[in-house]
């Protein structure tokens, strides 16, 4: 069986984490560091990540996730937010690639017009279902390169969106998409992986 498969057969949500147990940073920024390649709608890389591991803060969250206690166990928090303004970026973004000749003048101020237009032209209801959009897609590469490490993750929806924003200083522009708790799953917790729709419930082909 190939690496990916095994990560992917094996991650499980962690019902209940291992108490004491500290994620080390290094461990987290290297996680960081290949989340660099995830996919982005036009490259707008609109997942932003707020780490949780101070047992203050930690204690504040688990407040606004209504006292889930995995939230307490866990060795950090993460909240994976969209950022909403992200096109606002797109000039940065895609300056880099036409230093680095990928692009050149005349891509650069057409792909940068495209985005523009696109997402203002779309409104606010485009530009909150892409920063959940990539957020989502940011967080579930998060939660296989964690388990690919030996850490456990759970996703979760369950928790005060205002009072999470508020905890974390995260600005109006972003949507805390998910919550991400992250430690080692207590082995005892651990249960069969609930019921899953068969293929044809959930494919059609065309
Ligand atoms: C978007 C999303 C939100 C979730 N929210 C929560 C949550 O708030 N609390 C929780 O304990 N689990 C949460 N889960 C975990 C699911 O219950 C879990 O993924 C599902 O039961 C399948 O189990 P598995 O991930 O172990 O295969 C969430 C999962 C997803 C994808």
């Amino acid at each position: 069986m190939s690496e990916l498969l095994k990560v992917v057969r094996e991650r499980r949500s962690a019902n209940k984490f291992m108490e004491g147990i500290e994620v080390p940073k290094k461990e987290l920024d290297s996680i960081f560091e290949d989340l660099t390649s995830a996919p982005s709608a036009f490259n707008l890389q609109h997942a932003n990540y707020y780490v949780v591991k101070d047992p203050e803060v930690k204690e504040a969250v688990y407040e606004a996730a209504f006292k889930q206690y995995k939230v307490r166990s866990a060795s950090a928090v993460i909240i994976v937010a969209g950022d909403k303004s992200a096109y606002q970026n797109a000039e940065s973004i895609y300056e880099g690639s036409k230093l680095l000749g990928i692009i050149d003048e005349k891509e650069f101020h057409s792909m940068v017009d495209i985005i523009y237009e696109l997402y203002e032209g779309w409104g606010d209801s485009f530009q909150h279902d892409e920063a959940i959009r990539n957020a989502s897609l940011s967080a579930m590469l998060f939660m296989l390169l964690a388990k690919e490490r030996g850490w456990d993750t759970c996703p979760m929806i369950y928790f005060d969106q205002e009072k999470i924003k508020e905890i974390l200083n995260i600005s109006d522009r972003e949507i805390p998409a998910i919550m991400i708790t992250i430690g080692k799953s207590d082995p005892d917790s651990v249960k069969l992986r609930g019921s899953r729709k068969a293929t044809n419930e959930f494919v059609k082909y065309f």
